[in-house]
């Protein structure tokens, strides 16, 4: 990455908020902290590099955006160690991904090396924002959108880059995670948009999730549109099975996100000596390995829950339970990867970048 220095105006706020915030009540994602970065992108270049004070902006009804949808987006987190050092966790996949999101959406690309420099600056500027203490952290939301206005159905000529904070707690409260495997709807298809992070991806989400929660279900595992038999993906994260001792997850297909925390999860199953397969996975082994008593673990891994349990699954209407195992694999990997995560060891692999 180039470390050419992008010229970031920065107007602080008159007044911090973060005396007027509960740091023990924290809904996911509903507070802000005090600054934003924004950049536009007008007249085939991307421009006006700023930090601001948190706020709205006004905007015309006829927003591109707000018609086709041309949005993108990144979760990432900051970290605190126990002596006040913040840290990121390998940002630069996160810079890459965006782009590939990006040039899926006919977006224009978005310079990496402001990105990181736009990153590490406003986290910078609201260090205080990270919590110290394992679970707590800043999120960080970096995205685009389309800002022409007009509503012919073509890709816009102007979009604003902006990244948006808010400080979190661990994201998954409830001890139970019982997951249903669709076998009707579809996340993403052949030749689609499944592995670009689009804001479409996740609104066609929401209805059958929606449905499945009526039920009594917290995610839906996702399959492939074709065949309904291969095992894609976890509501918003990548699954992970472990079947015998060996952990199995499909590999990211044009239909699936690749995600930061899965490749984080292989690298540290190599490294402790866990057998790691990246491969397809049907609903008839799973169902099979259930029923002889050789699955183990199901489990969710993304950025924002890190690794999510699975306690149970159901396949049209029959419901299996995981079993109740000592030793698991997915508190391992998580402690492993927290441990690196909050500076509590070792990085073995280099992923933390101090801020
Ligand atoms: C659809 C989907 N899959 C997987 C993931 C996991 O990706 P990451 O580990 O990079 O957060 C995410 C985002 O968190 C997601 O939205």
């Amino acid at each position: 990455m180039s470390t050419t220095k992008f010229p970031i105006s920065i107007e602080k706020v008159a007044k911090s908020k973060l005396q007027n915030i509960d740091f023990s009540k924290l809904a996911f994602g509903h507070i802000f902290s005090d600054h934003m970065f924004i950049c536009d992108y007008k007249e085939g270049k991307w421009q006006d590099a700023r930090i601001v004070p948190y706020g709205p902006f006004s905007v015309e009804p006829s927003l591109s955006v707000f018609h086709y949808g041309q949005a993108v987006f990144e979760g990432m987190k900051a970290y605190k160690d126990d002596k006040g050092d913040v840290f990121l966790f390998r940002p630069t996949e996160n810079y890459a991904r965006m782009n590939k999101s990006c040039k899926r959406m006919a977006i224009p690309e978005f310079p990496e090396a402001l990105f990181d420099q736009a990153l590490k600056t406003l986290v910078d500027i609201d260090r205080n924002w990270v919590q110290p203490g394992l679970g707590n952290s800043l999120y960080l939301r970096p995205f685009v959108i389309a800002t022409s206005t007009g509503v012919q159905a073509n890709p816009a000529t102007e979009y604003r880059f902006m990244i948006i904070t808010s400080p979190v707690q661990s994201y998954y409260t409830t001890k139970e995670v019982k997951v249903k495997i669709a076998d009707h709807y579809s996340r993403a298809a052949n030749g689609g948009t499944g592995f670009a992070k689009t804001a479409g991806n996740y609104a066609g989400q929401f209805y059958p999730t929606a449905l499945i929660k009526e039920e009594g279900f917290q995610q839906v595992i996702w399959t492939d549109d074709a065949t309904h038999e291969k095992l894609e993906e976890c509501g918003t994260m990548n699954v992970v099975f472990r079947i015998g001792d060996t952990l199995i997850s499909p590999p990211p297909t044009e239909r699936i996100l690749d995600g930061v925390t899965r490749k984080s999860v292989i690298a540290v199953a190599e490294r402790l000596g866990i057998p790691f397969e990246s491969r397809t996975i049907t609903v008839t082994e799973l169902t099979e390995a259930a029923n002889k008593g050789t699955l183990k673990e199901i489990f969710g891994c993304g950025t924002a829950a890190v690794i999510s349990p699975v306690t149970a699954f159901s396949y049209k209407d029959k419901e299996y339970q995981l079993p109740n195992i000592q030793d698991g694999y997915a508190p391992r990997i998580k402690e492993f990867l927290l441990n690196i995560q909050y500076n509590k060891s070792e990085d073995p692999f280099g992923w933390r970048v101090k801020i």
